[in-house]
């Protein structure tokens, strides 16, 4: 069975929806552990509620950073879990060398734009910023750049006229939710996982 590993900063709805995902059976999966630098994040929480191991990358005294050690330590716990697959879901810090060469081409991440259009942070906002007519969601392999990796799906969205940043996020959310299970699954059976 593929066993995820979900490394997350915030929210958390990217991680519900793979779970609803695995719940009614379109992605067959199970989620082995939830990790997160930031202590307080609702995706803590909500693996709690669901009964998902899950543990606090502790990065403190590191602002944006994700220090060498502390990657070393993340790698040893994905390991220990199991996983075969890390799913990157609103995470902050960039991941480097010790994680990626402990998982060589599977770590995933889901990006709110059309890569390689607008990386980076707040990437909905920035789209309003600059006007764009359309941005769209992007699922990737990553690498050591930020958000360089193989693109492995993406869907485009019109932005509509006058639309704000947040009002944009939204829809580019439901989009994420719906495509980010699908290519998980897609990319796992390209892997033999
Ligand atoms: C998503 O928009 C994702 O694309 C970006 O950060 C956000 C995380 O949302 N990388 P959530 O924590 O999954 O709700």
């Amino acid at each position: 069975m593929l066993t995820l590993g979900i490394l997350g900063s915030g929210s958390g709805s990217n991680m519900q929806a793979i779970l609803d995902a695995i719940t009614v059976g379109t992605l067959q999966a199970k989620i082995a552990i939830v990790l997160s630098d930031n202590p307080k994040a609702l995706i803590l929480k909500r693996a709690a509620s669901h009964g998902i191991p899950h543990a606090v990358i502790d990065c403190e005294g590191h602002k944006n950073k994700f220090p060498d050690y502390v990657q070393i330590e993340t790698a040893e716990k994905l390991k220990q879990a199991g996983v075969d697959l890390v799913c990157l879901a609103g995470f902050m810090r960039l991941v480097k060398a010790p994680l990626l060469d402990a998982f060589p081409s599977k770590i995933l991440n889901i990006h709110p734009s059309l890569l390689p259009a607008f990386p980076g942070v707040a990437a909905w906002a920035q789209a309003v910023e600059a006007k764009a007519k359309e941005t769209g969601v992007t699922v990737h392999v990553v690498d050591s750049g930020m958000d360089t990796g193989l693109v492995i799906l993406q869907e485009k969205l019109d932005i509509l006229p006058a639309e704000t940043a947040d009002a944009l996020h939204k829809r580019i959310q439901v989009i994420e939710h719906r495509i980010y299970p699908m290519a998980i699954s897609q990319y796992a059976h390209s892997l033999n996982l």
